[in-house]
């Protein structure tokens, strides 16, 4: 059975996408890390961003740096988010994901284009989504205690030319695949979440 879940920064889709995956015992795979990993790899290249053939060679990362811890922060996401409009990386990331959904079993990926161009014949599919507000709101809150100096304001901005970036985009934008669910985040804790998305998952595996 393969999972595909997409939606915007701060959506909280990776946490239930980990949930899912703990839930119907299935590998996870976030995708938004190979993009954040070609972003550090360009970093550590000293390449320029703007230029397609410096990002693609930034795609020739080693796995170990899919652990590194700079890959969390805002900056990478940002700057992941400005090499990932390049159809040449998007091209070159295509097979690893493919390949992880490919596995005996299945697998439950999360990012942007999973339901739409990776895995188009899913056999589940969520858009997970919520306000701008409250995805900022959460944003910041796991954000401030590590950098005081963080607005609110600043995060929502980054959080409002991220999606603007990420939907507009040619290749592979953000968008809901037609055969997607919605689920929307924004009234929802957590477990009401998860909760939500086991429902819409057994709603979907039973209409095949
Ligand atoms: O999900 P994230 O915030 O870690 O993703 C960082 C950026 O990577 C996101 O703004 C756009 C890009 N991305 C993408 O284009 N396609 C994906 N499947 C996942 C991420």
């Amino acid at each position: 059975m393969i999972i595909a879940i997409d939606g915007p920064a701060a959506s909280g889709k990776g946490t239930v996408a980990r949930a899912l995956a703990r839930h119907y015992a299935l590998p996870y795979l976030d995708t938004g890390l190979l993009y954040r990993a070609v972003a550090v790899s360009l970093l550590d290249n000293q390449g320029d961003s703007s230029r397609e053939s410096d990002a693609l060679s930034a795609c020739d990362f080693a796995d170990s740096l899919l652990s590194d811890s700079r890959l969390r922060n805002e900056q990478t996401g940002k700057l992941a988010s400005e090499i990932s409009v390049f159809p040449k990386v998007r091209q070159a990331l295509i097979k690893r994901q493919r390949d992880f959904a490919a596995q005996t079993g299945g697998a439950v990926l999360d990012g942007r284009d999973i339901g739409t161009v990776i895995v188009p014949d899913a056999d589940v599919k969520l858009f997970i989504t919520a306000s701008p507000e409250i995805r900022a709101k959460r944003r910041y809150d796991e954000l401030v205690k590590n950098n005081p100096d963080l607005t609110y304001d600043i995060i929502l901005e980054d959080i409002k030319s991220r999606d603007l970036r990420d939907s507009s985009r040619k290749e592979a934008p953000l968008k809901q695949a037609e055969d997607a669910d919605l689920l929307d985040s924004s009234l929802l804790g957590i477990d009401m979440a998860i909760e939500r998305a086991v429902a819409l998952v057994e709603k979907q595996l039973k209409t095949v």
